[in-house]
């Protein structure tokens, strides 16, 4: 475990989540050839597909107990109306939000969790926009671990907030937004006992990668050319494109794609960064989206993420609101795929790029919705048409089936 800025590394078998030199974020850099020695590329094959498919590539001691609720292995689904919609010809969606939780979160709080264990705490924490605080409080359950978590008063999604309180996390409302929550989580936990189980803790991000490992899979061993993502604290976005980077230096996939960061306009100080060509991210202060998930003006990841999507050819870029809705109504009306608007912000950023026809048509393209619909019913039901009510007569529903 070392730091992406000075290179100083850390030892993994205490709870930290910043260098102690120059306080920037860590990250876990794992040694390639030793993995490849315990694993061949025929028995990866064999394995039923979820996280822990890649346990030789996460770094979890052998002698841990997993913490699991069999998260990962969601579906790369191949979108044809979509792309019949859109006149693209290789159009997927990975669609995490099938995880056991309704998000991708899941994915890297196995590992976090499971980590937590092994480190011996006993109270694990977040702030959270909704779904890592789900996950989180899921995953603690699971463990018998105490669970406190820190979210923006009155902007996270109700299935969100639902689920946090069934699981028995004992839930803060910060009178601010999530910036305001992270900062009170990092400054708290050490004094307070609590392990920060957000993004910028890089075992977060160990399971995260697995995702871009599963899509060059489902891919029959190819990367596909672009990966559109939504970016909030930046975690995920970073997170797949390192395992789309090892699993190619492992030569267990062929090719990288180009990454297309998506942040919704009230909230983009990456997407500014690119836009503007600054090397230093500038904080919305008063960030606001309908995509409460990413409503976020100062991430914690950004030096990760912008580093993958440059390292990658890519850039990032914003869409409104009313396109990420259009894109969510989308996504459900054509293939089945109910996302919440957060996860449908990627396929609203390709729908951009379609239109300024900057997109080779015949590339293949993967989208990642990130979360499920289920988690805002409000969005979902504001913004549909009113069931009609009737008689319980045939004749009513004939009458209201005609238009009469
Ligand atoms: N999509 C969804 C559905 C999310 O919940 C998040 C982040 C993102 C995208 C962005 O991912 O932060 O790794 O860039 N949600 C966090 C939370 C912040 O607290 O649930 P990111």
């Amino acid at each position: 475990m070392r730091c992406i800025e000075c290179g100083k590394v850390h030892d993994m078998g205490r709870p930290v989540y910043a260098c102690s030199s120059c306080g920037n974020l860590l990250e876990i850099r794992m040694d390639r050839a030793e993995a490849l020695k315990r694993i061949s590329k025929n028995d990866i094959k064999k394995r039923h597909v979820s996280v822990w498919k890649y346990r030789e590539f996460i770094p979890i001691s052998d002698k841990a107990k997993v913490y699991s609720l069999n998260e990962g292995g969601t579906q790369l689904l191949k979108c044809g109306r979509l792309a019949e919609e859109l006149g693209l010809k290789n159009l997927y969606v990975k669609f995490d939000g099938t995880n056991p939780t309704g998000s991708f979160k899941d994915r890297g709080m196995t590992v976090g969790i499971t980590k937590a264990k092994e480190l011996g705490m006993k109270t694990v924490t977040c702030a959270s926009t909704g779904n890592t605080s789900a996950s989180l409080s899921a995953y603690a359950g699971l463990a018998g671990m105490r669970c406190v978590v820190l979210i923006p008063e009155g902007k996270v999604a109700l299935g969100k907030l639902a689920q946090a309180m069934m699981h028995g996390a004992t839930i803060v409302q910060v009178k601010g937004n999530f910036d305001q929550a992270l900062e009170i989580v990092m400054k708290s936990s050490e004094k307070l006992g609590m392990y920060v189980l957000n993004s910028v803790n890089p075992f977060r991000i160990e399971g995260q990668k697995t995702a871009g490992f599963e899509v060059c899979d489902q891919l029959g061993g190819k990367s596909p050319d672009y990966l559109y993502i939504p970016v909030g604290n930046g975690g995920n976005s970073a997170a797949y494109w390192k395992g789309f980077e090892e699993y190619e230096s492992l030569g267990l996939t062929d090719g990288l794609p180009m990454i297309r960061g998506i942040q919704a306009e009230g909230s983009a100080p990456v997407a500014d960064m690119f836009k503007h060509g600054k090397k230093v991210l500038e904080p919305v202060k008063k960030p606001d989206t309908v995509a409460t998930a990413i409503r976020i003006g100062n991430p914690a990841n950004w030096k990760k993420t912008v580093k993958a999507i440059k390292d990658s050819g890519g850039s990032a870029t914003t869409v409104s609101d009313p396109e990420i809705l259009g894109a969510q109504k989308l996504l459900a009306k054509l293939e089945g795929i109910f996302a919440e608007p957060a996860g449908a912000a990627a396929l609203a950023g390709l729908r951009k790029d379609v239109d300024s026809g900057s997109i080779d048509r015949t590339a293949s393209i993967v989208c990642v919705s990130t979360g499920h619909g289920l988690k805002d019913p409000d969005i979902a039901v504001s913004q549909s048409a009113r069931p009609r009510v009737i008689e319980p007569t045939i004749e009513a529903l004939e009458e209201l089936l005609e238009g009469r």
